[in-house]
């Protein structure tokens, strides 16, 4: 199918990507039309039939949630053994952060590039457990540079670091392989904040030699809120304990996996990091989404348009010399850029908002960003960079 064609449908596929354009997946990605499908018919079915057909938990609602698992593994080239169901993003951190054997005056580590749900549980866990927190300053660094920080910078005492694939601060798409193996030869595990780069870019888990992987379904996936997973290596399960438990984390299989006695036998997967009992909707919503993408769009053309869309942005906003593009190469689908001292980014924003092109603020950066989907049209970019062009306009 030509790539006009297949641009098309999937535009007609996306209900919210035709109300403006479409340029902050970073914040949330627009639901497919099977995946809205799903959710109200799931919504609906709870409203109508109510929620107490207990028989259904086990001959749908549990094979249902092992489908989902079977189609984040399948994006991750890993086992589905090896995912577990989350919240989002940050769920994920928190329980790979959490359940270390942490020993007073080991070292948690954490980057200047993190969002608050990659630092945060890092700062808390340090409190508690009497933790050095070490930050590493890769801000300035070029992202092929970062391994050998990494190495540089972690000490004997270094446990466990936390580091973006890709930073929802500049956009930066680091090594991962390359970051593994810093880490691992220094004796350090990494915990993977996956939010900008699960859907973005092509990943094998295992080749990459990741310890774990939190991912978030409603951004890059195009999934609801609520919902994300979590890969832990083989090799981190055996060191990870769960920190909070609940049903959906025994055994189901045995046959007596617990007893008010003190008996407890947790699921020999990654299922003994999940809890309870989860937003069905939800997970009807996010297989749709995630089977939706693997049929009808494709994850390798998906990955190649998010990059051509990337390049021609920049390429695009980089001849506007009153910006100043500061997403280093590699990047995956976010670009950011400055504007000129004496320019609001909120004012800017607000001005693009009125024209229909939503991208967004990121406060902290004092920047902006756009986020190029799978979706989007060059045109779309060429509004935008007109757009800009217009609202700098120097005065004669
Ligand atoms: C890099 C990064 N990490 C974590 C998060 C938080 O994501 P979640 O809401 O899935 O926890 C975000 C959200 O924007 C993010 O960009």
């Amino acid at each position: 199918m030509p790539d006009s064609q297949h641009i098309a449908s999937i535009r007609a596929a996306l209900p919210a990507v035709n109300q403006y354009a479409y340029l902050n997946t970073g914040t949330c990605g627009p639901l497919p039309q099977p995946a809205i499908d799903a959710l109200a018919s799931a919504a609906r079915d709870q409203a109508e039939q109510g929620r107490i057909q207990t028989e259904l938990y086990f001959s749908k609602y549990l094979p249902d949630m092992h489908r989902l698992r079977v189609e984040f593994a399948k994006l991750f080239g890993a086992a589905t053994d090896d995912v577990a169901l989350t919240h989002n993003t940050t769920d994920g951190i928190n329980i790979a952060v959490w359940g270390q054997d942490w020993r007073a005056g080991e070292e948690v580590v954490v980057t200047d590039l993190e969002h608050e749900g990659g630092v945060m549980p890092a700062i808390l866990a340090a409190r508690k457990f009497g933790l050095n927190l070490r930050t590493l300053s890769l801000l300035d660094c070029p992202p092929a540079d970062v391994p050998n920080r990494i190495e540089d910078q972690l000490t004997p005492a270094s446990r466990l670091l936390v580091i973006s694939h890709v930073s929802w601060s500049n956009g930066a798409l680091l090594p991962l392989d390359e970051i593994m193996q810093a880490a691992h030869a220094r004796g350090c595990q990494v915990v993977i904040d996956a939010a900008q780069s699960a859907g973005a870019v092509p990943l094998d888990l295992p080749v990459s030699g990741v310890d774990y992987y939190a991912v978030p379904g409603q951004k890059w996936l195009c999934g609801p809120e609520g919902i994300g997973t979590l890969y832990v290596s083989p090799a981190a399960m055996e060191r990870l304990s769960p920190t909070y438990t609940g049903y959906f984390a025994m055994n189901m299989e045995a046959p007596d996996c617990w007893s008010c006695y003190g008996h407890l036998e947790l699921a020999p997967n990654a299922r003994r990091f999940e809890a309870s009992s989860i937003y069905l909707p939800g997970v009807y919503g996010m297989l749709a989404s995630l089977q939706w993408l693997r049929k009808e769009v494709g994850w390798d053309w998906a990955f190649a348009r998010i990059a051509h869309l990337h390049r021609y942005a920049r390429g695009l906003l980089g001849r506007n010399s009153r910006l100043r593009l500061f997403t280093p190469d590699p990047a995956a689908g976010l670009l950011h850029f400055y504007l000129p001292a004496d320019v609001s980014p909120e004012f800017i924003n607000s001005e693009l908002i009125r024209r229909d092109l939503r991208i967004r603020t990121i406060p902290h950066m004092a920047c902006l960003r756009v986020s190029t989907g799978f979706w989007n049209t060059e045109e779309e970019i060429d509004e935008l960079a007109a757009a800009l062009e217009e609202l700098l306009e120097q005065p004669a």
